[in-house]
């Protein structure tokens, strides 16, 4: 995805790649982020999807993985305004959105009227164990600090059922975190790969607290193995310079199949 209605990230940049986020409360931050660059943000990222072919590849191919299983029930964490969920919902799932910003919601339900949009945390998802087919987080785990990332985890594999498919797409590092990283993200698998925080204190002329993970694609395969999944695809992309929507780091999408054992 395009960087978030951001010109010029490094003008904004104050903390060093690979440092920690040191915000106490980042949820609310990014939460009251969110709600002021709400409008923005949804007139911004209105077409995005129409210029950017291989994630509509992505989730055209998630849409029939999940379908494939012979059920529909998907849940878009970090939904945002809400296009995404539209764009599964129009591909035949039964897409649902849950995000933390009221304000996004708003307009999420002010876009889509036909479609379920719910405020609320991904850390607690407000669904049924094994009750979803597909679970969805679409630049949204970027907000997600390391040590929130394994609820995060954890409550998708709850409410995924065994066999159910979750997207991933996310901004990968710029360039590697470790000299002793593989440059080869499936070699990473395993590794306490690093990752790199940007923090934004204004984006599009609005006050803003917000932090942006950079991971790569191994380590947080990584991670979803110890919650039960198996990798299905991992994708990476060249960012997209030229367009209508330019980005500054290359784009990670990772498919990852909840295993049928017991966890
Ligand atoms: C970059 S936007 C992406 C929105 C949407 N997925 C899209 O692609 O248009 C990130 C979204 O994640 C939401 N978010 C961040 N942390 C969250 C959390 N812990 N729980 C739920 N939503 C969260 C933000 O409020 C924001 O709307």
């Amino acid at each position: 995805m395009t960087d978030s209605p951001a010109p010029a990230p490094d003008r904004h940049r104050d903390t060093a790649p690979g440092s920690a986020d040191h915000s106490p409360d980042h949820r609310t931050a990014t939460r009251d982020s969110y709600d002021a660059i709400a409008e923005e943000y949804t007139a911004w990222i209105a077409n995005e999807l129409a210029a950017k072919p291989y994630d509509r590849a992505v989730l055209g191919a998630f849409s029939e993985l999940v379908l494939a299983t012979g059920s529909a029930e998907t849940l878009e964490l970090g939904c945002g305004p809400g296009r995404i969920t539209a764009f599964l919902a129009a591909l035949g799932l039964e897409a649902s959105g849950l995000d933390l910003s009221p304000a996004m919601i708003a307009q999420a339900k002010q876009h889509h009227p036909g479609i379920d949009f719910t405020v609320g945390t991904m850390t607690c998802l407000p669904r049924d164990s094994d009750s979803l087919a597909g679970v969805v987080a679409w630049y949204s785990i970027i907000h997600v600090p390391d040590e929130d990332l394994d609820a995060v985890f954890a409550e998708v594999a709850r409410v995924l059922r065994p066999g159910g498919h979750f997207q991933l797409a996310f901004q990968l590092p710029s360039e590697p975190t470790h000299p002793a990283e593989p440059t080869d993200p499936t070699e990473a698998d395993g590794l306490a790969a690093g990752h790199q925080v940007e923090h934004f204190t204004e984006l599009a002329g609005i006050d803003v607290d917000l932090s942006f993970h950079r991971r790569t694609l191994g380590s947080v395969a990584s991670r979803l193995r110890a919650h039960g999944f198996a990798p299905v695809a991992r994708v990476e992309r060249e960012p997209d310079q030229h367009g209508q929507y330019p980005e500054s780091t290359p784009q990670g999408y990772l498919l990852m199949r909840r295993l049928l054992a017991p966890k």
